[in-house]
């Protein structure tokens, strides 16, 4: 961790009753450096927290809000909940798959997109939900998918 979330972190240990609650936020830091948990981050958080990186990991296995690897720029999550499912969720993500030419949890050879299904987003109402790094795509439709893919290549293109 850098400086600046270390001293975060060390905050946060005291801001709660119990030491353990700060965990979930402080691996907020990590992600939000380093775009994932490093294991050697992991290490250093279970150091800090007094609890063994086993008890660390297992946490971070919980959460698809964590990241174990390095993702793409442009992180796309599809809803797999129920309402999710019954609105055609999973051609969606298929859609994306073909488009991308990735495998779920694949991050394209480009590294700009990784595509991953998860659990319910909590927008159930506006279902099929599609999330792009932390925004909210309710309604998703293949065009719209498409025109998201087109118009995040433009804008990495034009900013090479
Ligand atoms: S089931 Fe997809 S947002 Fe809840």
């Amino acid at each position: 961790m850098n400086e600046e979330h270390l001293a975060e972190a060390k905050s946060l240990l005291t801001a709660f009753p119990g030491k353990s609650s700060a965990l979930i936020p402080i691996l907020h830091l990590v992600e939000d450096e380093f775009g994932y948990i490093p294991q050697e981050e992991v290490e250093v958080v279970a150091g800090l927290m007094g609890v063994t990186a086993a008890y660390v990991e297992a946490v971070l296995s919980f959460y698809t809000l964590f990241h174990r690897q390095p993702t793409g720029k442009y992180l796309i999550q599809v809803c797999r909940g129920l309402s999710c499912h019954l609105n055609a969720a999973d051609h969606l993500a298929h859609f994306l798959y073909e488009e991308l030419g990735v495998q779920r949890g694949g991050t394209t050879d480009d590294g700009l997109f990784t595509v991953e299904e998860v659990e319910c987003l909590a927008l159930c109402k506006d279902a099929p939900v599609v999330q792009v790094n932390l925004a909210y795509r309710p309604r998703a439709s293949e065009e719209q998918l498409k025109g998201l893919i087109e118009e995040s290549r433009r804008g990495v293109a034009q900013h090479a």
